[in-house]
């Protein structure tokens, strides 16, 4: 009976202890959950706070690029409505150009010369169709064959009064200057100033190219124009510029 009653004591005994490990285990074990459920809840904070931080740059990119968009926009603004300034100079290079060989010239002339360069960009741009002289009822014709024709202009030469000289630039167009030409010149006031045009054709001279131009701002000293073939070089416009006595300090 003693004998039996030692053996169930040690039995509950051993018991209690294999319980007491085992809650321990568990213990120990939960700790391990809790651990690993709290690395994962700070892995997931990490994350949260990565796609956050991820976010918020996307979010600035974006907003960096609507910025850009914006300045972009701006600057095409000031673009359409102001010369290339900032060489304080007195001399403004101001042309049309279709199809860009007038361009090249202009800015040769304008890299030469030092001088301001604005571009004369018609509200409607000119399409393929628009610039067919093959057909007679293409939007170049229709305005060529009315004197009257005045094709719209986006934006102005905000700082007219800061140049003497301005030289006009344009494509020959059935031997004139294009209606947008006349649109530009009546747009301001040239009197006193010193003013000249120069021209590119495929084939056809000067001629008196500029005739409309003159009349319409007799107030201005006119010099005498020059036709450009489309590859002219930056010596032959200097040349002119040369001879027009515009260079400020000449070197050709
Ligand atoms: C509607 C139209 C009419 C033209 N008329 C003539 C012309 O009478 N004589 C000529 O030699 N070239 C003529 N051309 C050709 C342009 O004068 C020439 O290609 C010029 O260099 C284009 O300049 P841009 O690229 O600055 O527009 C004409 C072109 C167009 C689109």
């Amino acid at each position: 009976m003693k004998n039996g009653y030692k053996k169930r004591a040690m039995v509950c005994a051993m018991l209690a202890l294999l319980w007491a490990l085992g809650l321990t285990a568990c213990a120990s074990s939960g700790n391990k959950e809790k651990n690993t459920s709290d690395t994962t809840a700070e892995t997931q904070t990490e994350l949260q706070e990565k796609e956050e931080a991820s976010m918020t740059q996307t979010e600035l990119q974006e907003k960096e690029e609507v910025n850009t968009d914006q300045t972009e926009l701006q600057e095409k603004e000031e673009a359409d409505t102001e010369p290339e300034t900032g060489s304080g100079s007195n001399i403004l290079v101001a042309y049309f150009s279709a199809t860009n060989n007038t361009e090249g010239v202009a800015q040769k002339l304008a890299d030469g010369l030092d001088a301001d360069l604005y571009e004369i960009m018609p509200e409607q741009p000119y399409t393929d169709e628009d610039l067919d002289y093959g057909d007679s009822n293409s939007r170049s014709s229709v305005e060529m064959d009315d004197p009257d024709a005045r094709p719209e202009i986006s934006g102005t030469v905000e700082n007219m009064e800061q140049y003497d000289t301005v030289l006009i630039g344009y494509p020959i167009w059935w031997g004139e200057a294009p209606r947008i030409m006349s649109t530009f010149i009546e747009s301001y006031d040239f009197e006193g100033k010193t003013l000249a045009a120069f021209c590119t054709s495929a084939s056809s001279g000067f001629g008196s190219s500029d005739s409309a131009l003159r009349t319409a701002a007799d107030k201005a000293t006119w010099l005498d124009g020059k036709r450009f073939s489309a590859g002219a070089s930056e010596e032959e416009v200097m040349e002119w510029a040369d001879e027009l006595g515009v260079v400020p300090d000449s070197e050709f």
